[in-house]
């Protein structure tokens, strides 16, 4: 049975949800690659994963294939990894590289992504490729941000400036020194749910006490607050989260620099339509970033960091692997949970699920999200 977006009903929405075929119809996803992920603004991985000049990191999401470079002025550039010749994938997996060479007729570029040489290009002459003829066959550049360090881009080149986008969490989260972060860990995981379900998932607090009651109790999350901050943005706020958790050790992690104290002991987490996930302790930072395959197929790469440079002396180490371990924990649970979810969330019953108010405001509204951008891009 084929869906069409536009006879989605917010109202339905509202009470029970997207319909069950969104989370595994294949027209459904094609839609997506371009309405969502080529149209908004959305991310690929973390600046720190690339530390050194020449880092070169390839990314696919929805149906494009990129390729993340640290130039020689160190920063960060995204292009698609594709060759200009005929359109070979340049890079695999991640290296560190001066000059990138396609595999497939070694044409070579610049961490610029400019054309450096094609070999022989004229044909049996010696003479090497003209200015003028590499001029115009540069790697395509995607326009791109770093922010708490994320690396964001944007495909199309024509959505809303990315500080106008990120503005209402930035200002909320104005007293956080995001330069103070440091990556503990980084991690890979693959479901095999369509990648709404995970960030459905994540903007879920009411399955956290019972899914993950190793980690969390059911009071602490009962005076749990919606965020709505734009048509983009909303999360969850536990202003005693923090401090609600008995400390697991003598010599706890720093928390971050400058912090107010208001912050101290607060929990927030947020969905950044469509992909981004970034939950913020005052000690730690999690950043999830759920990139989809297939309509039944996601990858996510799980980043923790440190939210205070001092917690990466030798001393804390115990400490930043408990942590580490901790949040991969918790996130294999939903990774397994999710797998599961697919298939009764997308069977024809789902539709008759009914969604709470006291719960489940923040999925409603990604779904609102969702739809809104899904009509919009229909006309
Ligand atoms: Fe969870």
């Amino acid at each position: 049975m084929k869906i069409d977006v536009k006879n989605i009903d917010v109202e339905q929405t509202q009470q029970h949800g997207l319909p069950p075929e969104v989370f595994k119809a294949t027209e459904i996803f094609d839609k997506e690659c371009d309405a969502v992920f080529r149209q908004g603004w959305v991310s690929l991985a973390s600046a720190q994963q690339l530390p050194e000049v020449g880092d070169m990191l390839p990314v696919k999401i929805g149906n494009a294939s990129l390729l993340i470079m640290r130039g020689a002025d160190d920063t960060i550039g995204v292009f698609h990894n594709i060759c200009r010749h005929k359109a070979a994938p340049l890079v695999d997996s991640a290296c560190r590289k001066r000059v990138l060479v396609c595999p497939y007729h070694r044409w070579a570029y610049n961490l610029d992504g400019s054309l450096r040489a094609a070999p022989k290009y004229y044909g049996d002459s010696e003479q090497p490729m003209s200015a003028q003829d590499k001029a115009d066959k540069g790697l395509l550049p995607v326009r791109s941000a770093v922010w708490w360090d994320t690396i964001f881009v944007n495909l199309s080149g024509d959505a809303e400036p990315f500080e106008e986008f990120i503005r209402p969490l930035d200002q909320l989260l104005e007293g956080y020194d995001s330069d103070g972060l440091r990556m503990i860990s980084t991690t890979e995981y693959q479901s095999s749910a369509n990648w709404k379900l995970a960030v459905d998932n994540f903007l879920d607090g009411y399955h956290v006490p019972f899914v993950h009651s190793q980690a969390v109790t059911l009071d602490s999350v009962m005076n749990q607050e919606d965020l709505f901050l734009s048509d983009n943005i909303a999360g969850l706020r536990l202003p005693t989260g923090a401090s609600d958790k008995p400390a697991k050790t003598d010599k706890p992690l720093p928390h971050f620099r400058h912090l107010t104290e208001e912050n101290v002991g607060t929990q927030q987490w947020f969905g950044i339509f469509p992909n981004t996930l970034l939950f913020v302790d005052p000690v730690w930072v999690q950043l999830i970033i759920v990139r989809p395959e297939a309509p039944t197929a996601a990858s996510e790469t799980l980043t923790i960091y440190a939210a205070n440079p001092e917690s990466m002396a030798d001393e804390f180490a115990p400490q930043r692997e408990a942590l580490s371990a901790a949040l991969n924990e918790v996130n294999q649970q939903d990774i397994e949970l999710l797998d599961k979810l697919q298939f009764t969330r997308t069977a024809p019953e789902a539709s008759q699920g009914h969604l709470v108010q006291a719960w489940d405001q923040v999925n409603v509204r990604f779904h609102q999200m969702w739809l809104q951008k899904m009509q919009a891009a229909e006309g």
